[in-house]
């Protein structure tokens, strides 16, 4: 029985044998060419309306890009397709050198690293902080969760290393719900993050956050960079001048302009159909 047992812990180390045990930093995508994600000559429609229209966007390994537009632009079915929510009628999507994310599922397409913030929080406000990040695991725990109560060290040592990130150690007790809404938005940010994501999509970060937040999330997206590939959609321009690298700007479903924050809100094209409004 003791060997068993001893057998059974064997088994259940995570970085040993099976593969839903392997932690997803294993998971590889080929960015030879610098180049995380593509999206070449997309199209979508939606009763007959093209919400994005012959789209082409490339986003590099370990860049942060922001991306601006009108109400309606096509932001966020974009970030739909690239996540596999929303099917392309036609076009390409990859995923590195070699992976077409067209050929995947939703739950797929999040396993080989591509991680996805919606605007809303999407915490569990009943839980701690920690218990969120814990949860947040639970794709490569829940087979056998209900061996081993505690966690590992190595997954002990991420959390720690998130919580760090996210800026909340201070708060690793207390119950998400008590949390501000910039925290709660970090706080998923950081549970993203704990599937060590290759691409981060982050929808409108710091729409109701106080100034204070905002300028954290900043900074907390820029530390991001590097380490990952991170696309921001936002419409506060204070902020995206913060963070802003390369801006693209969509417009109907395309892309209008695409250059440094100082270029794109220079450009009598954006001015016209958006920031001069
Ligand atoms: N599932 C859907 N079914 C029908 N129409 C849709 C669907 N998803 C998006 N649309 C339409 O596609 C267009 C683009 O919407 P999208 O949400 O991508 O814009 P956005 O750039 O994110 O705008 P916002 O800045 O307001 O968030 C809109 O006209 C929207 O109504
Ligand atoms: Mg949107």
């Amino acid at each position: 029985m003791i060997a068993q047992l001893d057998q059974l812990r064997q088994v259940m180390r995570r970085d040993q044998v099976f593969d839903f045990m392997i932690p997803r930093d294993e998971v590889r995508v080929d960015v030879s060419h610098g180049v995380i994600l593509y999206l070449e000559d997309v199209s979508v429609s939606f009763d007959g309306f093209k919400a994005i229209n012959n789209l082409n966007l490339y986003i590099n390994a370990g860049e942060l890009r922001c991306i601006i537009g009108p109400n309606g632009a096509g932001k966020t079915t974009m970030m739909d397709i690239i996540t596999g929510k929303t099917r392309p009628d036609s076009g390409s999507v990859y995923f590195g050198q070699s992976m077409d994310l067209l050929r995947h599922s939703e739950p797929e397409i999040a396993q080989a690293g591509i991680g996805r913030k919606f605007q809303k929080p999407t915490v569990f406000e009943s839980h701690t902080v920690m218990e969120n990040l814990e949860l947040s695991m639970a794709g490569a725990k829940t087979v056998w969760s209900t061996f081993i109560a505690t966690i590992g060290p190595q997954e002990q040592e991420r959390i720690d290393e998130v919580l760090e990130t996210i800026g909340l150690v201070e708060n690793r007790h207390q119950l998400a719900g008590s949390l501000s809404h910039g925290q709660k938005q970090w706080l998923e940010i950081g549970m993203l993050l704990m599937q060590k994501p290759k691409l981060l999509l982050v929808d409108e970060p710091v729409a109701g956050m106080t100034h204070q937040e905002m300028d954290r999330t900043a900074e907390l997206l820029t530390s991001l960079a590097g380490q990952h590939s991170v696309v921001v959609v936002e419409h506060d321009m204070d902020f995206v001048r913060s963070i802003a690298r390369t801006v693209t700007v969509l417009h109907q479903g395309s892309v209008l302009a695409e250059g440094t924050m100082d270029q794109v809100q220079n450009d009598p094209r954006v001015v016209e159909v958006y920031l001069g409004e």
